[in-house]
């Protein structure tokens, strides 16, 4: 696909009734000849529009009217061309554990949990959270995940969890300026109920910081897995990770987690796993799936929001 027509697919399958900001810019890059041009400057994986949006409002750039970012993007570039290099997205949605409990909700309790590429670690807390499935109500106090649930019987409890691992090739300090203000770019302009989850979430992991490695989830993992208390379940996940990691390393990944003695789940873009069979998602929207040890369950959507159980 061409870089415009990455940015029209991004308009129109991710920030579609998510984020007005982002429609609007993204479908303005899609028709901007010297921006894109630009953008064939640098290597594929670095044109995308979360890492291109998230730069340029790292480095104070405007991303409500199309026509100032487009003038900060081409007085700027020589500083966000090294941005783009040395930076991936790290968006780390605490939203996303909204997804998971119906998952660890139906595993043998206590869980060891161990998430590849974790960023700051915030979907280590699931059973910090509360959660708000329609009107049913789980755990209390902040934040609170609001998951538009279909197909499926909300969870009733939170996980019992022992011990929290992560493993990341570029690990995030929640307590890192700096590394706060990456995470703080990441979240869509307008999504100030994000913003607002990052701190509360951010606090949580503070507070109770999990173990952070840096590593390969398929070089690391082994070692890190080994780690993990016995007597508890064993559960290796991960979450809009595996579009980043090269079609090999996918499938030595999912060698390596299966070789575990655990449980694996899975809340990725369904081509990366090569899923089979699935059902029809529920509309145009970009979806994810969520699988437990290789089935899929589930069409998710980004940010932990929404939730259709497979019939
Ligand atoms: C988009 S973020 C998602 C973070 C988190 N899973 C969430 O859902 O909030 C993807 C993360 O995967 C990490 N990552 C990418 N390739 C990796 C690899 N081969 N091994 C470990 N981490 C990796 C990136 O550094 C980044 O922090």
């Amino acid at each position: 696909m061409s870089v415009a027509g990455w940015y029209s697919e991004f308009a129109a399958r991710e920030a579609r009734g998510v984020s007005p900001v982002y429609e609007r810019l993204s479908r303005a890059v899609a028709r901007d000849d010297e921006v894109l041009a630009l953008l064939e400057t640098v290597p594929p994986a670095k044109r995308q529009p979360h890492l291109l949006f998230g730069v340029v409002r790292l480095l104070g750039g405007p991303a409500g009217d199309p026509a100032a970012f487009h003038d900060f993007v081409l007085a700027n570039w020589p500083r966000i061309e090294p941005e783009l290099g040395s930076r991936a997205t790290q968006t780390n949605e605490a939203g996303r554990c909204a997804l998971l409990m119906p998952v660890l909700a139906t595993l043998r309790q206590p869980v060891a949990l161990l998430e590849v590429g974790a960023s700051a670690g915030l979907c280590l807390y699931p059973d910090r959270y509360a959660y708000r499935y329609g009107d049913h109500l789980v755990g209390s106090g902040e934040p609170v995940l609001e998951c538009a649930a279909t197909g499926m019987l909300p969870p009733t409890r939170r996980p019992e969890v022992v011990w929290r691992a992560g493993l990341d090739l570029n690990p995030l300090d929640v307590t890192d300026p700096a590394d706060v203000a990456w995470l703080d770019a990441l979240i869509w302009p307008d999504h100030t109920h994000r913003r607002d989850r990052l701190r509360a979430a951010a606090a949580i992991a503070a507070a109770d910081p999990p173990l952070l490695v840096c590593g390969d989830l398929v070089d690391d993992l082994p070692a890190l897995a080994a780690q993990a208390p016995r007597g508890a379940t064993l559960v290796v996940f991960h979450s809009s990770v595996l579009y980043q990691v090269p079609s090999d390393r996918r499938a030595a990944f999912a060698e390596v987690v299966r070789a575990l003695d655990g449980h694996w789940i899975a809340n990725e873009s369904p081509e990366t796993l090569g899923y089979e069979g699935l059902p029809s998602a529920p509309d145009g929207a970009l979806h994810n799936v969520l699988a437990l040890d290789g089935t899929p369950l589930a069409w998710t959507r980004g940010h932990g929001q929404a939730i259709a159980w497979f019939g």
